[in-house]
């Protein structure tokens, strides 16, 4: 089950993304979590930064630069073997692969699509992944997301997030994308009527509310003192509704098998 996590800048996908894992990972030893926003923060969220070698992009560049002198020598091999010692890093009970920059300039098909077929493979040791993208919508176009079962559309009380969760869904089925469900997350959500005015339009739009997360102080306390938000008291009312969300996927997944 891969489910990613999307939506406007700085509406909260990255802690939500490493709650998700925090809980599934519990329940589950074969999930894998992928920062998949260049400005990278997932391992901050889960407390994993020191373990974190090499990303893919890394990777991919060491490749394009010596892929000349590998000669006969198989390449998927190579990049296989690279992505697993030293891009997927081995956290508590979960993995984790970094995404990072976006490939220099110069023609990256070939790295590109071995790379593909490398993830391809690697998905399958995993009963869930949880993608934390980058913000906007950019990486729907460009079909990044396009093997998302779920998508988990992150808004605030903004217009703009609202917006951005309209457009997803426009999107998504503009490029055929065919996911299972887009879910809506209202997130910060600090009165009735902003909690109503989610409500109505998750309906007006075809979005699926999951779950409306009220404001944490603790969340903006431990973001100050470089604390991961896994330290977060699972007894408030936000863990206690992002432990529901992880509970309705763990159910969804074995629904489906
Ligand atoms: N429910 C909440 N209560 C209080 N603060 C929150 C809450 N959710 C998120 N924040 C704060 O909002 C900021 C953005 O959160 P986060 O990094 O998860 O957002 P993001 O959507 O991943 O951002 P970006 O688009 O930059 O990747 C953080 O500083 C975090 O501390
Ligand atoms: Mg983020």
């Amino acid at each position: 089950m891969i489910i990613a996590v999307t939506g406007k800048g700085g509406t909260g996908k990255t802690i939500l993304a490493a709650l998700l894992t925090h809980f599934i990972s519990k329940k589950s030893n074969r999930v894998l979590a992928v920062d998949a926003d260049p400005d990278s923060n997932l391992p901050d969220a889960l407390g994993v930064a020191e373990l974190v070698t090499k990303t893919l992009g890394e990777i991919r560049e060491v490749f394009q630069e010596s892929r000349d002198e590998m000669g006969s020598m198989n390449k998927e091999q190579w990049l296989e073997g690279k992505i697993y010692s030293e891009a997927i890093c081995e956290c508590d009970n979960f993995d984790l692969l970094v995404m990072g920059r976006p490939e220099g300039e110069g023609c990256y098909c070939f790295a590109n699509n071995l790379l593909r077929g490398v993830l391809r493979k690697l998905m399958r040791h995993y009963d869930y992944i949880i993608i934390d993208s980058e913000a906007g919508l950019e990486h729907f176009s460009r079909k990044t997301i396009e093997g998302a079962d779920y998508i988990i559309v992150v808004t605030d009380m903004s217009k703009k997030g609202l917006a951005t969760a309209k457009r997803i869904k426009e999107l998504s089925e503009e490029l055929e994308l065919n996911f299972k469900e887009i879910y809506l997350v209202g997130n910060r959500i600090t009165n009735k009527e902003a909690e109503e005015t989610i409500k109505k339009f998750a309906e007006e739009n075809g979005l699926k509310l999951l779950e409306i997360l009220p404001y944490d102080e603790k969340i903006a306390e431990l973001d100050l003192k470089g604390l991961p938000v896994t330290l977060l008291p699972e007894d408030s009312e936000y863990m206690k509704k992002v432990k529901k969300i992880a509970d309705h996927f763990i159910e969804l997944s074995v629904k489906v098998r």
